[in-house]
This record gives structure tokens, C-alpha cells and sequence, in this order.
């Protein structure tokens, strides 16, 4: 199977299920499927489809990154606390072909000390990172350049 050029996997993890009523002074007011739905109005201009997944489960998105491969042209993540510590989620990402792209609606760095450290990050192409929700839109139009797809 040859990877579909257009298709870009969007996934979430632990507590982004929460957005919109999780510690909004972080992670502002929107909801997950408000994030959603601007990387879908970003994407499809640029020609490309998002699918999307939330899972509280790393297993979940492991599996959703396995069968990426060879299917989906790029990944967005944000992994959630996952970020942190999850070798599970590192691995499965150097296993994918294409662009991967990180992104924190905040910015981890500024934050508790332990959450400087990213396992994904080294696995990833670039990480964008306290934009809000306008990073949703920034990872799809990172993802467009990559992928060398311009706006139609
Ligand atoms: C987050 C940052 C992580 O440190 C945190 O555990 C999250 C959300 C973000 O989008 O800012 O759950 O990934």
C-alpha cells in the first residue's frame, strides 16, 4: 500500500478529551473538536483530509500510528502528558515514514520543570508549541510545506 499524499492523521492524547473545561487559564476555552475543525478549514484548501483521534489510552495511539503507515501521508500530535514519557508513542513514530509534526497548545518549556523533556520530540520533524489553538492551523500549513503541497 502507497501512502494517501492528501491524508494527514491528527492525533490527541491523555485529557484533550477535557479541553474547553480543563484549566482554561492553560489551555484556553476551545474544545477538542473546535481544534479539530480548524485544522479540517485549514487542510482543505491545501487539498489535504484530516483524520483525527483522541485516546486516553497509549495503546490506542500506537495503534493508530501503526497504521499510518504506508496510509497516511503526515502526522500531527499532541501527545498530552504522553509527551513526557512515553517511549511507546517515540517508537511507533520513528517507525512512520512521513513528516511528523509535535504540537502543545501551550508552551512545556515555560512551564514545571518536567515537562521540558519531550520523547517525542527527537522522533519528530518540528514541534509547535503555546500558540493556543492557532497552533492547529500552523501544524497543517507546516505539514502542507512539507508535504510540497501548495494552496489550490
Ligand atoms: C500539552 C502540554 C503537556 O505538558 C500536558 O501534559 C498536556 C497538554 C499542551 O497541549 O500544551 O496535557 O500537550
Amino acid at each position: 500500500m502507497t501512502a494517501d499524499p492528501t491524508l494527514v492523521l491528527l492525533l490527541s492524547g491523555v485529557n484533550l478529551n477535557l479541553l474547553g473545561d480543563r484549566e482554561p487559564a492553560i489551555y484556553g476555552t476551545e474544545t477538542l473538536a473546535d481544534h479539530v475543525e480548524t485544522a479540517r478549514t485549514t487542510a482543505a484548501p491545501l487539498g489535504l483530509r484530516i483524520e483525527d483521534l483522541q485516546s486516553n489510552a497509549e495503546v490506542d495511539l500506537v495503534e493508530a500510528i501503526h497504521g499510518a503507515r504506508r496510509r497516511c501521508a503526515a502526522i500531527i500530535i499532541n501527545p498530552g502528558a504522553f509527551t513526557h514519557y512515553s517511549w511507546a508513542i517515540h517508537d511507533a513514530l520513528a517507525a512512520f515514514d512521513g513528516p511528523v509534526v509535535e504540537l502543545h497548545l501551550s508552551n512545556p518549556d515555560a512551564r514545571e520543570p518536567w515537562r521540558r523533556t519531550s520523547v517525542v520530540a527527537p522522533v519528530a520533524t518540528g514541534t509547535i508549541s503555546g500558540f493556543g489553538g492557532d497552533g492547529y492551523r500552523l501544524a497543517v500549513e507546516a505539514v502542507a510545506r512539507l508535504l510540497g503541497v501548495s494552496p489550490s
